[in-house]
């Protein structure tokens, strides 16, 4: 089924910006939203992705502008606000995606003190400036709807993944304190923990067979998820669908944190 074509849920005139928007679950996400009306940011350090991602949706008729932007510097988070307001006239939504992963599996004590502070900087800091900016915007300007993507990993841990599962359990988090604070001033935070998602970031390990067979056992459903799965629940949760949805951590992951 192509629920590409679902068009139930609308975001017209709705201005959104999307980190990590140049592959992957982003690239969906800013696809989805698009078309179902919605103007958007593609943020990205990949200026290549981003650009492509822009074109994928202005050739099927959509709006979309690209800024290369690295969420963990806040001088580049604060500029992608500002963007959004300048090129579309306001910031009314928020994905922020971006994120990496580790290079190395390891147990923790063998975890390079490097890539702990990286994947900090991006992964938890970077939703921490984007809420902090996009909230300021919001909160003068009668609010919105922010939707940071965190991980089965931010539920529950995942061994030899020590620094991804603790920034990823600080998103859900950040996104449970952050619905506290904004619940009564318009703006909604929520958060979407995806299972194993075919995507750039997993393509190592699905090429391995045993590892795809891990994967696999670890979700219920049998099957490793696409993109677009993830970008249904990000444009529910960004529309007016959702609009008693505040604080919560939705899985999307085949039944992998069921078990
Ligand atoms: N793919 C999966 O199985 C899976 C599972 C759970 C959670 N996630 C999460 O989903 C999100 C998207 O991952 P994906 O699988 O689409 O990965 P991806 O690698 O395809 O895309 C990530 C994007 O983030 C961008 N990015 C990296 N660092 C950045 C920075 N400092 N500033 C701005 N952009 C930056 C990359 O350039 C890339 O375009 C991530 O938060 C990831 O942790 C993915």
């Amino acid at each position: 089924m192509d629920t590409m074509q679902n068009d139930r849920i609308r975001l017209d005139g709705r201005v959104i910006a999307v980190t990590g928007g140049g592959s992957g679950i982003g690239r969906a996400s800013s696809q989805l939203l698009a078309r179902r009306g919605a103007k958007v940011l593609v943020a990205d350090v990949n200026e290549e992705g981003g650009r492509e991602t822009v074109g994928l949706i202005q050739s099927a008729g959509g709006e979309a502008h690209f800024l290369r932007t690295d969420v963990s510097k806040e001088a580049d988070v604060q500029a992608m606000v500002a963007e959004a307001v300048k090129r579309f006239g306001g910031l009314h939504g928020a994905l922020n995606n971006a994120a990496v992963e580790s290079n190395t599996h390891a147990p923790l004590h063998e975890e390079p003190l490097e890539q702990w502070n990286r994947l900090v900087a991006v992964n938890q800091t970077g939703v921490f400036l984007c809420m902090k900016y996009q909230a300021t915007h919001m909160l003068k300007n009668g609010g919105g709807s922010i939707v940071n993507i965190a991980s089965v990993a931010g539920m529950t841990a995942i061994p030899n993944l020590a620094a991804y599962v603790a920034t990823k359990h600080a998103v859900v988090g950040l996104t449970r304190a952050a619905s506290c604070d904004y619940a009564a001033l318009g703006i909604r935070v929520n958060a979407i923990a995806p299972g194993a998602i075919e995507t750039p970031m997993l393509r190592d390990a699905l090429q391995d067979p045993q590892a795809r067979d891990h994967i696999l056992r670890m979700h219920p459903i049998g099957r490793i998820g696409q993109p677009w799965n993830i970008a249904e629940g990000v444009a529910w949760l960004l529309s007016d669908a959702a609009a008693f949805v505040t604080g919560v951590c939705l899985p999307v992951d085949g039944g992998y944190t069921s078990i």
